[in-house]
């Protein structure tokens, strides 16, 4: 039983009935905030494309090898930096899948979308992992240890029915894993409390623990990055974007070096060094071999060529400050985190041409790719951590059963993974459907298949990989074939035969639970 209402921090508290990997509906209101412990409701996923700069999966969905089905229909829809992930599945290089389970209640049919993105990765040869956030339910959402201890199994036990395979792949629990906690501590040392504030709305309120368990989520993000950087992918509800975001962030800060890329010896951000770019772009077209492009002419060419703005102008300053200096591109490694000798270390390994200053290094003759692989080589060489940023996929919620947001606080809003399979049945007969008034409206008109709950439980998990079933029931609900009465009895009984088959390998697999290298009983004081 969660304890919402014995609110120990100060964050909201009110619209906490989302579940706990945010496994929500998209819901009503147009607000698009991502709020990890506020409501789930996603009301237009195009915003967060335009707003949070997450990207589409579609687009890169021909790259990915054997995409499993969540991806070839839409239910994982956007990410972040996946590209990465996908290369090193078509290379064959090592990469890794990591998402996290607060253990506040029954896993459930959301979940199990989680589940299975682990476990298809590690399929694919990724090192897989799944952690208990057993301090985050502690600290975020006052559960008690002998409540989480029971979930926990629970959360376990699923995942490893459903596949994962725990000698291959890595499970832990927050509280139990020292490095996590040591890794946790030093990224700490990269955020402060305003940030904290900007991107989760902490207030003085909010109590220690619960940033703690913030700051314990990004070391669980970069924890698969410990041994050796690799590639790794955050699969999540898009609830839990601002810590990719933040996770992101804290690998760059962490880093020994920041490669960027310029034009002259003075910095510029990102507007700036895209006029920069254009500047030098078209000078060089027009200026022969033996001629040297000068910021000072860059300076007269973004006057006369591009339009007036903050950007504009200031680059414009900058290049009048540098004058005669000649406008050249370059990567840039800025010292962020190095040690003397790793500085050193690095201007020794730059090749080609170079300009060495106090805090850092030109390089004319490397890629940007190419300069990051050297920082990272440089700085693990001197005992750095070299992260990778992590990537990140996001999958749609599920819509209630009810119609409206999915609900832990609503059974007949969602199925969980533990239900009676009868109820599960149940549930299902039960739910909203997309259909119209009438047998023979459905049949004139169609049924609305794309605001059907049911559909969505063919799609999501009923018809499994079968592709060319999922296809049928669209079209003929669609097309008007097929009626409410029978698409809801077979997908009832397909929920009722999954429940039970899922139920029965749960309990096949509890030998394997304890085998596991996972501690199942918290041994903590009640408080
Ligand atoms: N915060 C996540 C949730 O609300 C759980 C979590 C903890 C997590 N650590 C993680 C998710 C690392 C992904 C990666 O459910
Ligand atoms: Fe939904 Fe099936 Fe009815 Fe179509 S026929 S609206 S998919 S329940």
């Amino acid at each position: 039983m969660t304890r919402d209402t014995d609110s120990r921090d100060g964050v909201e508290q009110a619209d906490r009935e989302k579940l706990p990997d945010g496994g929500t509906a998209a819901g009503d209101g147009d607000d698009v905030a991502l709020d990890p412990w506020g409501s789930a409701a996603v009301a237009d996923y195009r915003k967060l494309f335009e707003e949070f700069g997450i990207e589409e999966f579609d687009e890169l969905l021909p790259e990915v090898p054997d995409p499993h089905y969540l991806m070839r229909r839409g239910v994982i829809f956007g990410h972040r930096d996946y590209r990465r992930v996908a290369d090193a599945m078509v290379n064959d290089e090592p990469f890794a899948a990591l998402s996290g389970f607060m253990p506040t209640g029954d896993p459930h049919i959301g979940h199990k979308l989680v589940f299975d993105e682990i476990i298809w990765h590690q399929r694919q040869g990724g090192d897989a992992y799944a952690l208990i956030a057993d301090l985050e339910a502690h600290s975020a959402r006052g559960m008690t240890w002998d409540e989480i201890d029971e979930h926990a199994r629970d959360y376990l036990l699923s995942l490893l029915a459903l596949g994962f395979d725990p000698e291959e792949g890595t499970l832990y629990r927050q509280s139990g894993d020292r490095d996590v906690q040591d890794l946790a501590f030093e990224l700490g040392s990269k955020a402060n409390f305003s940030e904290l504030e900007n991107i989760y709305g902490f207030s003085g309120e909010t109590s220690v623990s619960h940033m703690q368990s913030v700051v314990t989520q990004m070391a669980d993000i970069l924890y698969p990055q410990l041994d050796e950087p690799k590639p790794t992918v955050i699969p999540v509800g898009p609830d839990q974007d601002p810590h990719v975001r933040l996770a992101r962030d804290l690998a760059a800060r962490m880093g020994y070096f920041s490669v960027t890329e310029a034009y002259a010896s003075f910095e510029a951000d990102a507007e700036e060094r895209e006029l920069l770019a254009a500047a030098y772009a078209a000078l060089s077209e027009e200026t022969s071999e033996d001629e040297t492009v000068r910021c000072e002419d860059a300076a007269d060419w973004l006057e006369d060529e591009m339009a007036p703005g903050a950007a504009r102008e200031s680059a414009v300053a900058k290049l009048r400050e540098a004058g005669k200096e000649p406008l050249r591109p370059r990567v840039r490694f800025l010292d962020r985190n190095a040690t003397e000798d790793a500085f050193e270390a690095l201007i020794g390994a730059v090749e080609g041409e170079k300009r060495v200053f106090d805090e850092h290094v030109d390089a004319f003759d490397l890629s940007r790719e190419d300069a990051e692989e050297l920082a990272r080589e440089v700085e693990l060489d001197h005992g750095g951590y070299g992260f990778v940023a992590p990537s990140s996929i996001y999958h749609r919620f599920m819509t209630g059963l009810t119609g409206g947001k999915m609900s832990s606080s609503v059974p007949a809003s969602h199925i969980s993974l533990l239900d009676d399979p009868e109820d599960g049945y149940d549930k299902v007969k039960a739910a909203t459907t997309g259909g119209r008034e009438t047998a023979e409206k459905q049949r004139e008109l169609g049924g609305r298949a794309d605001e059907c709950p049911v559909y969505e439980l063919y799609a999501y998990l009923l018809a499994g990989d079968d592709d060319e079933f999922a296809k049928e029931v669209y079209d003929e609900c669609v097309g008007g074939e097929r009626l409410c009465g029978d698409c809801k009895e077979q997908a009832a009984r397909l929920m009722r035969e999954f429940l039970a088959e899922h139920q029965e390998k749960r309990e096949e697999v509890e030998d394997l639970l304890e085998q596991a290298d996972i501690e199942l009983d918290s041994d903590r004081k009640r408080n």
